[in-house]
């Protein structure tokens, strides 16, 4: 008999980092009999993802709604897999980071009495209320899960000082350097083409430097995006040589402030969320990346690239250990001095876009998927 696996994951940024893991065990068809289920916690944003990596989900719970809230997303969640649980019954269910997805499936999926395999386990910031809830939702899932497979050694580190046993842990890399890679495989290919890459190139000016920007985080909601929007402002501003791109989270509580502050500036381009391929060009052709983003703070090293991360606390310590991430928080004052050092000082630049990748080496899902075989 085959194993069963359960693969279910929500929005953007789990769907990128669980693509590479579906094709993976595509390949093992063999072995592990795989499903996809989609909470669709996220929509517009998610279907981007599963168009581009071409994965058609098994299970479509379509739950988002406009403005969710934590309350009923979480028992949504909960009460809409009892019943995919119930008919598939799999022998493993993997659940990725640290969203509401993350959390409500892993409990779903231990009262089912499948076992719970947790992918990008192990990151901490220590601080329960940053990330808010990330944080709780990965120390849950933690909990729950029966294998947990950590991107770096300080996440395994972390799990290790929480008592989980260590030969439940695996070290593997983080899966979002497997899916850059797939990406720019695919891109790269000769017959693809990309209406929206095109589209890209017309407003991309190479004559300027780059500020990419994303961001979404709860907790920056409110007066920490209107701090963040008038960094921006002031910087397209003070700098005449930059161009700013900002494809705007769907979020209503990002949409509003970055709209009313920035629509309208000449050298500030407000876009649609972009689809991962698109993404990834810009990525490649910015100077600065200016991001609140968990998965941005992890793909810009590897491509060289330095990050403001306008957030207070980490836990991806392995960037700013090596020098390619600035924390800035949302501070105003400080995200214009930080940004302007490395727009207009070109040693400061040059030291942080050295080539340093702490991620991973693209083989991750190869490793998730040779630690479960050796459980056979
Ligand atoms: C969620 C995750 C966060 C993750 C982020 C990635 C939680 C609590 N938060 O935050 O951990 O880093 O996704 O982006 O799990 N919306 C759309 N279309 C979309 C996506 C979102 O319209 O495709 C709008 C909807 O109004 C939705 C709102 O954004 O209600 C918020 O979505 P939600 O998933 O609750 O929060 P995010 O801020 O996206
Ligand atoms: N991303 C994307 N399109 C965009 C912005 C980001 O495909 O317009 C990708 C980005 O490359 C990264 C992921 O989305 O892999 C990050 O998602 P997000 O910032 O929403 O979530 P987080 O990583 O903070 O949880």
């Amino acid at each position: 008999m085959k194993i069963k696996n359960l693969i279910v994951f929500g929005t953007r940024p789990e769907a990128i980092k669980m693509a590479p893991l579906v094709k993976e065990f595509n390949k093992n068809s063999d072995i592990f009999e795989t499903k996809v289920c989609i909470t669709a916690q996220h929509r517009e944003m998610l279907d981007q993802v599963l168009e581009f990596f071409e994965i058609s989900p098994h299970f479509d719970m379509d739950l988002m709604k406009q403005n969710q809230n934590l309350y009923s997303l979480t028992s949504d969640i909960i009460i809409g897999l009892k019943p995919i649980l119930e008919d598939f019954r799999p022998h493993y269910v993997f659940v990725h980071g640290d969203t509401t997805t993350t959390m409500a499936a892993g409990i779903a999926a231990f009262y089912s009495g499948s076992k719970v395999c947790h992918i990008e386990a192990g990151l901490r910031t220590f601080n329960n209320r940053s990330p808010f809830p990330e944080e709780m939702n990965r120390s849950i899932t933690g909990r729950i899960a029966d294998f947990h497979f950590a991107p770096t050694d300080t996440a395994k580190e972390n799990l290790l000082n929480e008592n989980i046993a260590s030969n439940t842990i695996e070290v593997t890399g983080n899966t979002v350097i497997d899916a850059l890679e797939l990406s720019v495989k695919r891109v790269t290919e000769s017959s693809y083409t990309d209406k929206e890459i095109e589209e890209l190139n017309k407003l991309w000016n190479p004559s300027k430097k780059l500020l990419l920007v994303t961001g979404h985080r709860r907790e920056n909601h409110g007066q920490g995006f209107i701090n963040i929007c008038n960094a921006l402002a002031q910087l397209a501003k003070e700098n005449d040589n930059v161009q700013i791109i900002y494809p705007v989270h769907l979020n209503p509580n990002v949409q509003k402030p970055v709209y009313q502050i920035l629509d309208g500036i000449d050298s500030i381009s407000l876009i649609n969320p972009l689809s991962y391929p698109g993404f990834v060009w810009l990525m490649n052709r910015a100077y600065l990346i200016i991001t609140d983003s968990g998965g941005v703070q992890e793909e810009a090293p590897s491509l060289g690239k330095p990050v403001l991360v306008m957030r207070d606390t980490t836990e991806r310590p392995e960037a700013v250990d090596a020098g390619t991430v600035i924390l800035t928080g949302t501070n105003t004052e400080v995200i214009v001095d930080e940004a302007n050092k490395l727009i207009n000082n070109d040693n400061a630049y040059q030291q942080m876009s050295q080539r340093h990748n702490p991620y991973g080496d693209g083989k991750a899902c190869y490793r998730i998927i040779e630690f479960l075989k050796n459980q056979i």
